[in-house]
């Protein structure tokens, strides 16, 4: 089964091309903010989708914050991503209702198939596998996530399929 979803805009960036001028705003919101890192570090990850070398040695020249700091949180907290993400996002949900359904043989049969291991990114840079803890459609158990598409009703062998076809 597949739920469509309406998708939010998202820039994406990769290395090379890190436009500070997109966090000018952000950054000018937080100078009189200080102890909003978690926040700050959260809207800077919403522009890039992860949180770029180059932005965080910004960060350190306007904000003041050590380098050292920004990473002991973005290395602490789950959320925080130091490397792109793919061009798509591979979300297998582990939540109570699909963990009970298998969403185990779901992730591992994906996770051979592309080749990489939970939170890792394949090395064409096309998908980009995670496990989550609920995507909010239990009845759909096991069901996984690829952009804003939701799939649902799945063993290791119909979740392969999904992601080989998508583009
Ligand atoms: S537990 Fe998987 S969608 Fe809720």
């Amino acid at each position: 089964m597949r739920i469509q979803r309406i998708a939010p805009p998202v820039q994406t960036a990769t290395h090379q091309e890190v436009d500070l001028n997109l966090i000018k705003e952000i950054v000018a919101k937080y100078k009189e903010k200080k102890g909003a890192l978690i926040a700050l570090l959260q809207e800077v990850q919403s522009v890039y989708t992860y949180l770029p070398k180059s932005a965080m040695e910004y960060l350190e020249a306007t904000l003041h914050y050590p380098v050292s700091e920004l990473y002991a949180v973005a290395t602490f907290y789950a959320q925080f991503k130091l490397a792109p993400a793919g061009k798509h996002s591979v979300k297998v949900c582990k939540g109570t209702a699909c963990h009970v359904q298998n969403a185990n043989e779901v992730m591992s049969e994906i996770s051979a198939f592309l080749g990489v291991k939970d939170g890792e990114t394949t090395p064409d840079g096309k998908f980009t596998l995670e496990s989550v803890s609920c995507l909010g459609c239990c009845s759909l158990a096991p069901a996984i996530m690829i952009g804003e598409d939701t799939y649902g009703k799945l063993n290791g062998n119909l979740a392969v399929q999904v992601v080989k076809k998508i583009e």
